[in-house]
């Protein structure tokens, strides 16, 4: 159920009846206070402005032609011109019964489009770090919840496996084959990567070997090839490993590394040429662009192909968005990746739609995220200011949450405390994440994301679990329930409310990509079901039509939090 919706349809025909211009929106919001009700109206005052009239008399004209008969108990005119909106609690409570037993909880889906996840994207022959953290837990999730209300997901894991590097990379992979026949140098990438580099910076005879393999790599040679794949799989592998532990749902086949394009390359910088876009500047070949300004204040130049012949990042990315058209047939392309790439993307894309590859009705989104921080407000690092690795953090993201969690439940079985130690774990590490607004920097912090109160996961969890327990005491299920949901006291009201605010929710993460939104909406309802819990007696509930009536709307707050939560990529247990 879509409240929002339903009201925006009949007062935005309200104000067509009253004579605003077509096309005026009538702004229905959710209420931030109970005394102006449970939505409001603020496009009153907008239409009236353009009509040249008063907005109070506007207002009252919408007024009389709202037809919410059975929707709202009373419609109110307040201050400027804003319409004040309280809802029936019996339409309520109607919905609230449907969005129990429909699936999905009710929430009806959207005309579906096919929509790109561009998230992940760590680096061959690189150990992922906490860097790549933000775009997997935050790109997780917004696939999740495209998904959930009814789009084709593709998820496209832009894997760096391309560029001058590998020469080097396939010149020391090749150097400790020879040495030990095993790949044990491969299972620590970090340290892989540092020693190649030391060969290629120190050793003449290596760096030249490496960029005679760079050549032979580009040019396809099989040798080359076979090394270059075997460090890709490998990486991949480990990250594999990664989304597992993370529970998130990339797999081996949404890898579309920057490989991937480069047969397109050379076809698109002779286009751009063609088309008048590229031209050559000291060798290179170059697209100016009117919309960035250098330091000078002149055009900035943007390079697709070197003096070398070789391709660049922006080149690839290019590709990608018309790959993304032309092959995956894409009407959407969200990109999860920090702000730092932001001019990046929008020169590549300004080029892309300069060029015509994608039409105008395909959605290029960047949906950056700032930086992880140390609590000491700095780029989050080791104690000795190393790189923080990801497998690391995680390990002692379930240490901590394992020690939490036995002394809170001394007699937990071994088995147990293990499996919950990692849900509550893996779960605050992407919540912290998650429940902050993404376009900040954020700081990384373990003992405000392994608190137990305020929106953390562990508290969500608990909630979680609360609910569940009731209906253990309770020892009922839910075919038990036959009696209707009737709503009298007022924190059943503002519940199942909130209950009802779950769809237009959804829908605002969906399109703005916010998850936090998200997370303050099933904190929020965690703390309404606590307030209705003691004060709504519901085992000891006055007649069995109450009680039923009670359990039914902590079932579904026990769906609403579980579901929630799923979109968000966190797992929930039954006790903790
Ligand atoms: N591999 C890149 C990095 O680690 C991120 C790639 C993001 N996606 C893209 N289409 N450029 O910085």
């Amino acid at each position: 159920m879509n409240i929002q919706a339903i009201l925006s349809d009949k007062i935005s025909a309200a104000m067509l009846a009253a004579g605003a211009p077509e096309g005026s929106d009538a702004l229905v919001r959710q209420s931030a206070k109970a005394q102006f009700g449970d939505y409001q109206a603020n496009g009153v005052m907008g239409a009236a402005k353009k009509m040249g009239i008063p907005p109070r008399q506007l207002a009252e004209q919408i007024v009389s032609h709202l037809d919410l008969e059975g929707i709202a108990t009373k419609v109110e005119i307040a201050g400027p011109g804003f319409i004040n909106i309280f809802l029936e609690p019996t339409w309520i409570a109607e919905h609230t019964e449907k969005a129990l037993v429909c699936p999905r909880l009710g929430v009806a889906p959207v005309k579906q489009e096919t929509i790109v996840i561009d998230y992940s994207a760590p680096n061959v022959a690189k150990q992922m770090h906490v860097g790549h953290l933000r775009s997997t837990i935050i790109g997780d999730a917004a696939a999740r919840t495209q998904e959930f209300i009814g789009h084709k997901v593709i998820r496209a894991n832009h894997v760096g496996d391309w560029g001058t590097q590998f020469g080097m990379l396939i010149a020391y992979l090749e150097k400790v084959q020879n040495e030990d026949a095993s790949d044990m140098a491969l299972a620590d990438l970090e340290e892989f990567y540092r020693e190649a580099k030391k060969h290629y910076d120190q050793d003449e005879e290596f760096a030249l070997r490496a960029r005679g393999y760079v050549v032979k790599l580009q040019s396809g040679d099989e040798y080359c090839r076979k090394m270059w794949r075997k460090l890709v799989d490998i990486t991949m592998q480990q990250n594999q490993e990664t989304y597992r532990r993370l529970n998130v749902t990339l797999t081996e086949d949404d890898v579309m590394g920057e490989s991937l394009y480069n047969s397109m390359l050379p076809g698109i910088v002779a286009d751009l040429k063609a088309k008048g876009l590229a031209v050559e500047s000291e060798g290179a070949t170059v697209v100016f662009l009117d919309e960035f300004k250098n330091k000078e204040g002149e055009p900035m130049g943007v390079i697709v192909q070197k003096k070398d012949g070789g391709f660049l990042y922006t080149t690839t990315d290019i590709a990608c968005a018309k790959y993304r058209y032309e092959t995956l047939h894409a009407d959407r392309s969200l990109y999860y990746i920090d702000s730092r790439q932001h001019q990046h993307l929008m020169q590549a894309w300004t080029i892309v739609r300069k060029a015509g590859y994608i039409p105008e009705t395909m959605v290029l989104e960047h949906h950056m995220f700032g930086m992880m921080l140390g609590k000491d407000g700095k780029p989050f690092k080791t104690r000795s200011g190393g790189t923080v690795r990801l497998s690391d953090l995680l390990d002692e993201a379930i240490e901590r949450a394992q020690n939490l969690i036995r002394t809170k439940n001394p007699d937990m079985t071994e088995d147990e405390l293990v499996n919950v130690a990692n849900v509550v774990g893996i779960g605050a590490v992407k919540y912290a994440d998650l429940s902050k607004n993404r376009t900040t920097d954020y700081i990384f912090d373990w003992d405000n994301m392994l608190a137990f109160e305020g929106n953390t996961a562990p508290y969500m969890q608990y909630a979680y679990t609360r609910v569940a327990s009731i209906f253990k005491k309770a020892n009922v299920t839910e075919s038990d329930l036959t009696l209707p949901i009737s709503l009298q006291d007022p924190r059943e009201i503002a519940l199942a409310t909130r209950l009802m605010q779950f769809e237009e929710t959804i829908l605002t993460v969906a399109r703005e990509g916010t998850p936090h939104v998200m997370c303050a909406y099933l904190y929020e309802l965690a703390g309404l079901f606590s307030g209705f819990y003691e004060h709504c007696p519901i085992l000891s509930a006055e007649n069995e039509e109450q009680r039923q009536s009670r359990l039914k709307l902590a079932l579904l707050t026990q769906k609403t939090l579980k579901t929630g939560l799923e979109t968000l990529g966190i797992e929930t247990v039954e006790r903790m």
